[in-house]
């Protein structure tokens, strides 16, 4: 498997989850409420798989190994689009767990706020993945060796097996930390 294969097998797993959000936003329009657990799992779903770990590879590894390269004008402009949507979607998602909690505080305009950043991630993925996999991991291939591809890929697999122990050990922190 060349080195972007699981980036867009997770793009497939980000693209099923905004599937639930699209019918989660649906749900909140005829209802007029929303579960705030659902919240909860779509903020942890985004954070720790699409941010840390997904967004993680990119940035850590294969962004990483471009800047050293000497990239054509356009494919280094791409690049720094993507780390600024990577950025705006952590700041959607901060926006999104304020307004949840106020939400759960009974504040009722909260709704129009969680269902504002849920449709500001809705519109903005899939733009972003298509702009990934048929755009910038296509052109940036063209700048690896097979080696280094595959060194790539290999440094993706470690990077995922912390992830796991990462994720449990913030569990237990935070649980310390309000105990
Ligand atoms: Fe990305
Ligand atoms: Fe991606």
């Amino acid at each position: 498997m060349q080195a972007r294969g699981p980036l867009m097998i997770e793009h497939r797993l980000i693209e099923r989850m905004i599937s639930l959000i699209r019918v989660a936003l649906a749900d909140i329009q005829s209802t007029g409420r929303v579960d705030p657990l659902f919240v909860d799992d779509a903020v942890d779903f985004i954070r720790i798989y699409a941010d840390r770990t997904h967004h993680g590879k990119e940035e850590d590894i294969l962004f990483r190994d471009l800047d050293s390269k000497d990239l054509k004008a356009t494919d280094r402009r791409i690049m720094n689009e993507l780390i600024e949507e990577h950025a705006f979607g952590r700041k959607t998602t901060r926006a999104l767990v304020e307004a949840n909690t106020r939400y759960r505080n009974g504040d009722n305009t909260a709704l129009s706020d969680i269902s504002g950043n849920l449709e500001t991630l809705v519109d903005f993925y899939p733009e972003h993945i298509e702009k990934e996999d048929n755009v910038f991991f296509p052109a940036s291939r063209t700048y690896f060796t097979d080696e280094e591809d595959q060194a790539m890929l290999a440094e993706f697999q470690e990077f995922d097996r912390k992830m796991i122990h990462e994720k449990y050990r913030t569990v237990v922190e935070g649980l310390e930390k309000s105990g």
